[in-house]
């Protein structure tokens, strides 16, 4: 048995994974264990669980693999700094003591966090390097189902490149072309994150949610002075109007002089029209370039797959766009396409690469993830003695009663908590730690927003379907069981809007139409998918089955189980602090239900506040 420990971290969003043999046994962020959202400290709890989970001591693991390569980042940092200088002195000088310190002696100062684990750990050459971008790669290629394709990643920055095109084949990845730092997709969305008020590598989805609201006015400005767009795909950005290389901010004042307005202060100045339009214009840029380069991509390789991953991935609607346009014939996205991705990445890379183990593809077009259930789970037993030490009031019911009684609260308009098996690995809530609710409810889009998740109204939430029912729904013919892409919900299933929501949504003004569904659609009459599967969710099946059954509606409003600036629930003290910090009204923690009517109101707490806003 060969087991590899996969770790990012001291980035953002650090993680760890375990591969064992090939097979990826167990992964998670540590932002879950730690509370602390997109933490990127050493994932010590990660580490643990994944350990715990297989019944192995960090001694026992014969290889233990960091996602990028601290030297070439620092490299990178430094000629960076050289050729800007002096104009990045200010932020020189706060990262370099860092560096210094922490990062370039990064295997020693792994060592001793891994000795923290286990004392009779002392075996410092089990350390190894991937580089970042490669640990994405490999995090896209070997678990998806195909035995040859062209892998794509794009991201903000790793060491020096910031996109990668790479061929996979079997068990090898070939390197074949980089675009290098500073010229980057990720940070140039990440500019605009910065520049309409939203917080840079957690804001970039609000800009993604905004940008239907909006007129891709500035698209032009945007491809004529910031990004020079081959016909090919490759860009490069124009730093005169960029502070990033060097400085403490994003964009400069030639950004804001551009575009005619001061960057956003979001505790001063609410979004306007002029932000939606910005955000409309930095997505459909997004867009082209993807579009660009993965058209050229499939001429130039001629693969009839497609791998992708790095946090440009996430973008779900560029995904579809991809996907729409048939330029692929497959296209598997890494659920967890972001840096904590990076640790699953780099083990599997040892694994294959590296050790040059042989690699089976399913026959069955089924990828390796297990449908992203990677994380803690808790059985009956455990879950009933916790909920007795917290005080909670329950009824533990079996699958079956359990699955009618959920569906019909549902259709009663009961938010729910839906907590069950394996915690999901990436950061999308896929039916494990979800909120899920009726989605054909005019009012459960502002309900959820404003009551349950305390963020603003605007936010679109997503729908869970029943694979099967799939194209009925949407214009959508390919699975998506990570939601990952975003296509039109089908037109024959519009309704008129009544004037409640004519006037929460603005939609008059856009004179755009709604759905069926309206809790899941978004303005400019598209959704983000969740197919469900039951080869790797049978409960969260079985619910929307039995929903269907009801109600001839194969779907349900999912969203992730935390309310703004916290990270998805973990353990059942998280979900239940969650529900009687919100207007949740159930909760359901494996096989038991939980009303809040009936619970103890000393146990209530004023849960708004108590995360940093993101
Ligand atoms: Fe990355």
């Amino acid at each position: 048995m060969t087991s590899i420990l996969g770790i990012s971290a001291f980035y953002h969003d650090s993680a760890a994974a375990l591969v064992i043999d090939g097979k990826i046994v167990s992964a998670a962020q540590e932002e879950r264990f730690s509370r602390i959202k997109h933490d990127s400290k050493y994932p010590f709890n990660a580490v643990n669980f994944v350990l715990k989970n297989s019944n192995l001591k960090l001694s026992q693991i014969d290889h233990i693999v960091f996602f990028e390569k601290p030297f070439l980042k620092f490299e990178r940092l430094l000629e960076t700094y050289l050729a800007f200088a002096p104009k990045g002195f200010a932020s020189f000088c706060m990262s370099m003591p860092i560096w210094l310190r922490e990062k370039l002696f990064q295997k020693k100062f792994l060592y001793e966090h891994l000795q923290k684990h286990d004392e009779n750990f002392k075996e410092i050459e089990k350390i190894h390097f991937s580089e970042h971008h490669f640990s994405h790669a490999a995090s896209a290629f070997y678990p998806s189902p195909f035995e040859d394709a062209v892998i794509l990643t794009l991201d903000g920055v790793g060491e020096w490149a910031t996109t990668t095109v790479a061929h996979g084949k079997k068990n090898k990845i070939n390197m074949l072309k980089e675009i290098y730092f500073p010229h980057s997709i990720g940070l140039l969305y990440s500019a605009f994150t910065y520049y309409t008020g939203f917080k840079v590598n957690s804001g970039e989805y609000k800009v993604m949610g905004l940008a239907p609201y909006g007129e891709p006015k500035y698209k032009d400005i945007i491809l004529k002075e910031l990004v020079d767009l081959k016909e090919d795909g490759s860009f490069r950005l124009n730093m005169k109007y960029f502070n990033y290389a060097t400085g403490l901010t994003m964009t400069n004042d030639n950004f804001s002089q551009l575009f005619g307005q001061k960057v956003r202060n979001p505790e001063k100045e609410l979004l306007k029209q002029f932000h939606m339009d910005v955000a409309a214009s930095i997505q459909s840029v997004t867009e082209e370039i993807v579009l660009k380069l993965t058209t050229s991509l499939s001429k130039e390789v001629g693969s009839p797959n497609l791998c992708m991953a790095g946090g440009v991935a996430l973008n779900c609607v560029a995904n579809g766009k991809i996907l729409k346009k048939n330029i692929f014939k497959n296209i598997w996205f890494q659920p967890a396409a972001g840096d904590a991705g990076g640790s699953l990445g780099a083990a599997l890379a040892f694994w294959y690469h590296e050790l040059e183990n042989k690699r089976n593809i399913s026959t069955n077009f089924k990828d390796e993830m297990n449908g992203a259930y990677l994380g803690p789970s808790f059985s009956n037993d455990q879950v009933e003695k916790e909920l007795n030490n917290l005080g909670a009031k329950f009824h533990k019911k079996d699958d079956e009663d359990l699955i009618s009684l959920v569906a019909s609260e549902l259709q009663n308009e009961k938010t729910v908590g839906w907590f069950q098996g394996r915690m999901e690995f990436g950061p999308r809530a896929l039916g494990a730690r979800s909120i899920i609710a009726d989605p054909r409810s005019d009012k459960m889009q502002k309900e959820l927003n404003l009551k349950v998740k305390f963020r603003e109204s605007f936010r679109p939430f997503a729908p869970s379907i029943l694979k099967e029912d799939l194209n009925q729904w949407f214009e959508l013919n390919s699975d998506s069981p990570y939601m990952l892409l975003v296509s039109d919900v089908k037109k024959n299933l519009q309704i008129p809007m009544n004037e409640e929501d004519k006037k929460l949504f603005g939609i008059d003004k856009l004179n755009i139409k709604r759905s069926s569904i309206p809790a899941v659609t978004h303005v400019d009459y598209t959704a983000r998918i969740q197919t469900v599967h039951k080869e790797t969710n049978l409960k969260y099946y079985n619910l929307i089955k039995k929903f269907k059954q009801n109600t001839n509606c194969p779907i349900l409003v999912n969203t992730s189980f935390n309310v703004r600036g916290e990270p998805i629930v973990c353990t059942i003290t998280d979900a239940f602090r969650c529900f009687m910090g919100t207007n949740l009204d159930i909760l359901v923690c494996e096989n038991f239900i939980l009303y809040k009517e009936n619970q103890d109101s000393n146990l209530l707490s004023d849960y708004k506040n108590q995360f940093k806003l993101d």
